[in-house]
């Protein structure tokens, strides 16, 4: 359904050149539910304003359902559903009145976009209020009737840009129980772009990016065994004597051991041997104040990825070519 090959954008300015997308290559099935996770200013609008002809490569290619992008746009533009990072309903108007607008500029029949348009209203939870204006409706809703517009001419393919930012968790759930249930009843591929880790997680695969490249990509089950069977926590009073012996004892642990706040170290179990998390523990000759053993996440592994933090990390400003 996707598929990119060393696609790469250059933004020019006076100040210089950014490279905002470098050189990436990745491809979609059909059916499948892809995202993109990564932090502030690492690419993922840039990649999106690409796939859907707002933006042309500096270099590479991208195709949707087999169509290049760069030569037909308008055919590639009727495959997908968009739903932008920031909000773009007219909220002096209904939910209906949107929706309508969207079909006429797609050309839709007036019978269909009826049929569709309640079917959709219905999925998305907001049959009921399909008359009131957007102005009265809350984040959640306002996101949900965008997903149902995105939906109205019948893309193959959708593509959610942050869909959640910005919405308090209980909308957030909301708005993912209905993505889930309209992927279910309607069935098409997906394209997520976001930087909650427990949204990656539920896709069948990610790539994990970073300042404008692909560092890693897999399914999440994947990414995190590949990192290691278990992650341990360990708080002392001497997080300097711990880390230098554990570098010495374990070499694998180089540049993967994190410490947060004073005392805190996190760091995967070292690859390779019989070795326990506990066997480990026992041995560290330094006096531990706690510890505690758990399964890898995809914070861990954006970090073993990336040296950061996906929380509050910024890749932004740092890339002058
Ligand atoms: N129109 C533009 N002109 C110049 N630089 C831009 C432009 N749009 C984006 N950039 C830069 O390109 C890089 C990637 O931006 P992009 O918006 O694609 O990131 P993102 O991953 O979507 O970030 P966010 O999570 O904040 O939405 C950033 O460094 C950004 O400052
Ligand atoms: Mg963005």
């Amino acid at each position: 359904m996707i598929e990119a090959k060393d696609l790469t954008k250059i933004y020019k300015s006076r100040r210089g050149n950014r490279i905002a997308v470098d050189g990436i290559s990745f491809s979609v099935g059909e059916g499948e539910f892809f995202s993109f996770l990564g932090p502030n200013g690492a690419g993922k609008t840039t990649t999106i304003q690409m796939m859907v002809a707002l933006l042309t490569p500096t270099r590479g290619t991208i195709a949707i359902d087999g169509l290049d992008v760069v030569s037909y746009p308008h055919q590639v533009r009727q495959k997908i559903g968009i739903i932008f990072q920031d909000p773009s309903l007219d909220d002096r108007l209904t939910a209906w009145e949107n929706l309508e607008f969207h079909g006429r500029l797609y050309g839709i029949d007036s019978k269909t976009r009826e049929r569709r348009g309640d079917f959709l209203l219905g999925v998305m939870g907001l049959g009921e209020r399909r008359h009131d204006l957007v102005r009265t409706y809350s984040g959640g809703m306002k996101r949900r009737l965008e997903i149902a517009r995105g939906l109205l001419h019948s893309p193959r393919l959708l593509i959610l840009d942050e869909p959640t930012l910005g919405l308090d968790p209980h909308s957030r759930r909301s708005v993912w129980e209905y993505i889930h249930r309209v992927r279910k009843e309607v069935g098409m591929t997906v394209f997520l772009t976001t930087h909650y880790l427990e949204e990656a997680d539920t896709s069948d695969r990610v790539a994990i990016m970073s300042a404008g490249k692909i560092v890693a990509m897999g399914t999440p089950d994947r990414l995190k065994k590949d990192l290691s069977s278990e992650m341990l926590s360990v708080e002392t009073e001497n997080p300097e004597a711990l880390t230098s012996y554990l570098l010495k004892t374990y070499p694998a642990l180089d540049s993967q051991i994190r410490r947060e706040g004073e005392n805190l170290l996190y760091f995967p179990l070292p690859p390779g041997g019989d070795l326990s998390p506990w066997d480990l523990l026992r041995t560290l000759p330094v006096p531990i104040r706690e510890a505690s053993v758990r399964r890898p996440n995809l914070d861990d592994v954006f970090i073993h990825h990336t040296g950061s933090a996906l929380k509050g990390g910024d890749t932004e400003g740092e890339k002058h070519k």
